[in-house]
């Protein structure tokens, strides 16, 4: 019924269809009431005209029924919308558990996203049908808003933090992809295309092209190559916190408040390190502001995620085996 009206974009994701509901409900009820005040308004004019211009009106002293009727229909009405809009919302706002993880970063004026098998694109994003993705992104300066309006997603890309959204697309074909916060001078420019394919033609194009190093053994690299090898000896007997299997969970800090290793707790770790200290360790770390850009973060991030809760060597290692002469160096010491 809506992908008739070119007023819309199309439902092209599961949660299309969900927003799309709520919205029309939201605009029948408005338009329900709107146009009951306007005919009532037209017919009680003509019916109650004074002929004679010389009546005076009756006092009125209030309608109990009618004032507690007009005050809980209402009522009723919009807490259903708030249940109904709290539905929809939870179900944007909590991405399933099995996700497509994919990279992005914006800055004036683009966006680039990093896929975990290490292709990047820049305005453009392949996906594939029918599996939920995730979107997991910041922005390089300024505030930009990634906005995928027929998957009927979009969040605003901050820089410092991480943002996300999650969509399982429902059908082939190429979509926008827009930058939804002016950001600058060429803001209008900031857009690109969201490309859904069946899921083996993805396959063939994540295998074709990239650099065929993946982002957690890229993140290997950078771990290496930055010294945090040294200190986060898997063992936990370094200068830093073992990170084996440390992704997800809940840790203490020397504050004695307690604090969830997610992405954004792992950023915060390398750029300003000496904030959330793990009890037990001192502040010895020093910055990495400066010294790795934000797809090295991501990188890292992915390379603690794809690391296993005890030894062993990290899935990672595994994942970028083929073809990835990267993943070749020492685990470092063990
Ligand atoms: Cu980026 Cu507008």
């Amino acid at each position: 019924m809506v992908s008739g009206i070119p007023l819309f974009p199309e439902q092209a994701s599961t949660l299309a269809p969900e927003v799309d509901n709520l919205y029309f409900f939201v605009t029948a009820v408005t338009a329900f009431f709107a146009l009951l005040v306007v005919v009532v308004v037209l017919v009680f004019a003509v019916k109650y005209r004074d002929r004679t211009g010389e009546k005076v009106g009756a006092p009125i002293h209030g309608s109990l029924p009618l004032e507690l009727g007009w005050s809980i229909i209402p009522f009723f009405i919009s807490m259903a919308i708030f249940a109904w809009a709290t539905l929809v919302f939870f179900h944007i706002v909590r991405a399933p558990d099995q996700t497509l993880e994919v990279y992005s970063t914006g800055k004036r004026w683009m966006w680039r996203f990093q896929h975990i098998d290490g292709q990047a694109e820049i305005n453009e994003l392949h996906v594939p049908l029918g599996r939920p993705i995730r979107v997991i992104f910041t922005s390089e300066d300024v505030l930009h808003s990634l906005y995928m309006p027929a998957f009927r997603v979009k969040a605003d890309a901050i820089p410092g933090r991480y943002s996300s959204i999650w969509f399982t697309p429902t059908q082939v074909g190429e979509f926008h992809l827009f930058c939804a916060e002016y950001c600058g001078t060429r803001h209008s420019g900031m857009i690109g295309r969201v490309v859904v394919m069946e899921p083996n033609e993805y396959q063939a194009w994540l295998s074709g092209g990239g650099s065929g190093m993946s982002m957690a053994a890229r993140g290997e690299q950078l771990f290496q190559q930055l010294g945090c090898v040294g200190c986060h000896l898997p063992d936990g007997s370094g200068r830093g916190p073992s990170l084996l299997g440390k992704y997800g969970i809940q840790e203490t800090l020397a504050t004695g408040a307690t604090v969830t290793i997610d992405d954004t707790y792992v950023r915060e770790s390398i750029l300003t390190p000496q904030m959330k200290l793990v009890a037990g360790y001192g502040p010895v770390m020093p910055t990495f502001q400066g010294l790795v850009n934000e797809q090295g973060v991501m990188s890292l991030i992915e390379y603690v995620k794809s690391l296993p809760r005890t030894g062993g060597p990290p899935a990672a290692a595994q994942a970028s085996a083929a073809g990835a002469p990267a993943a070749a160096p020492a685990q470092g010491p063990r």
